[in-house]
């Protein structure tokens, strides 16, 4: 059976979970393949340190270089993550002819117009599926399974930790920092965990499935990002006493020719799909004007899964070689990505019920002053939670608002007039109440 042989780059985490899935499934996948995938080399940083994996007949080797110059490796496997010199490899290993698997969504998501067109004019493959959303085909679905649609919208969990932090606050009462320890524990973190808890993961990985799916390059900049450091227990308890559980959402809308990209934790009705997401898993719900809304829900981290999608990209490209038809699918979805160009909208004109939580001195006329305000900013409450007093340690009580549908603009300068009001203590904290269809389908 004919060989193909693959270099890899980096062996931490995913590299091991691909160089065991080759290994242990090498009789499935030749079945399936019609041809032999055949770990050569890999890079790594060092020699000495012990490998999760036995790697008989693999060249182990410290020298990148030795894999793109390297005439039998016909695909390449970047598993390092991070821009540099993880961009000079992928460029250097189409250059040199090469096929690139990687799943550096941080990468893509900051140099993808330059990857993707080098690619496209070298007709080289370029896989990304582990890139988002660990085992979930999501690329693959957009690009060829849905193509017939206009696609009007996503709504995602694309990070895996702060789920996992978000179902362990919610589900057993733990703080931020006791569910993130967990998290960090079980691997599913990033190396540095503020991408995960400031929403910057989330955010790199849903620029890159809008500017897949809506065919015009969103930077990663471009996203209005936050993140769920900021979420508390109790705030997780008065969401659920309103029907409701607290996601960190990724959200691609188009609206009236309009792109509305942002990350950040939000209010998602208990029932909704999303609602019951939980752990590390990961979902996507995906609308396409012809197939309506789907849910691709799986684990988005952890060395197999994202393993699975990586290889699934190799046999991908392994396949498009033994049939002389590499550069079929175009990288960025779309022949001529360059002729789209869709303007995004500002978070200020964003229109979306909130929930606000005041603390304030329990004195007469602060809720009536609080109300007042949001009234002359033409924000209208649509319910009221105050608990009585004894909660909290500074004479506090909590005053938790649900408006009706408010322009984000609007709210922002009414909650910095309620910031000046003497009974008003602390830092209002103000969730987005996401009610679009993709994110409360059921
Ligand atoms: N840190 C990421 C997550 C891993 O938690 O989802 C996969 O990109």
């Amino acid at each position: 059976m004919q060989p193909i042989h693959i270099g890899l780059i980096g062996l931490g985490t995913v590299g091991t979970g691909v160089a065991q899935i080759l290994q242990e499934k090498a009789e499935l996948i030749a079945a399936r393949l019609g041809a032999r995938l055949v770990l050569k080399r890999v890079a790594v940083r060092s020699l000495e340190r012990p490998r999760g994996v036995p790697l008989a007949g693999v060249q182990l080797t410290t020298e990148v270089a030795s894999l793109l110059h390297d005439p039998d490796i016909a695909i390449i496997v970047e598993l390092i993550g991070g821009y540099e010199p993880a961009r000079t490899y992928v460029l250097d290993a189409l250059r040199q002819g090469k096929h690139v698997v990687t799943a550096n969504k941080a990468l893509l998501a900051r140099h993808g117009p330059e990857i993707f067109e080098t690619a496209r004019a070298l007709r080289r493959d370029l896989g990304f599926e582990a890139s988002v959303g660990g085992g979930i085909p999501i690329i693959r679905t957009i690009k060829e399974g849905f193509v017939a649609n206009q696609f009007l919208g996503m709504a995602c969990i694309i990070n895996g930790t702060t789920n996992y932090i978000l179902s362990r606050m919610s589900d057993q009462g733990l703080t931020f920092q006791e569910a993130l320890k967990e998290a960090q524990a079980l691997g599913y973190a990033e190396a540095d965990p503020t991408y995960d808890v400031e929403g910057i993961d989330a955010a790199q990985k849903i620029a890159l499935l809008s500017s897949l799916a809506f065919g015009a390059w969103v930077p990663q900049e471009a996203v209005y990002t936050e993140g769920i450091t900021r979420i508390t227990p109790l705030d997780i308890g008065y969401a659920r006493e309103l029907g409701y559980r607290i996601k960190l959402l990724a959200l691609a809308n188009l609206r009236q020719g309009r792109l509305d990209v942002r990350v950040h934790p939000a209010l998602v009705p208990a029932r909704s799909w999303l609602a019951n997401v939980g752990g590390v898993y990961n979902a996507i719900v995906i609308h396409g004007d012809m197939v309506g809304r789907n849910m691709l829900i799986g684990r988005g981290a952890g060395a197999l899964p994202t393993g699975s999608a990586v290889v699934g990209d190799i046999v991908d490209v392994a396949r498009n070689i033994l049939n002389n038809s590499t550069g079929r699918v175009p990288p960025q979805a779309y022949h001529t990505p360059e002729a789209r160009s869709l303007p995004l909208q500002d978070i200020g004109e964003l229109v979306c019920k909130y929930y606000l939580r005041f603390q304030v001195l329990d004195q007469p006329g602060v809720l009536a002053a609080i109300a007042g305000i949001l009234g002359q900013h033409a924000i209208s409450i649509e319910s009221v939670i105050q608990k009585g007093r004894g909660s909290a340690k500074d004479d506090t009580v909590s005053v938790v608002m649900m408006t009706h549908e408010a322009q984000e603009g609007n709210l922002r300068h009414a909650l910095a007039a309620i910031a000046a009001v003497p009974s008003v203590r602390g830092e209002t904290v103000c969730i987005r109440v996401e009610e679009t269809e993709e994110a409360e389908a059921q």
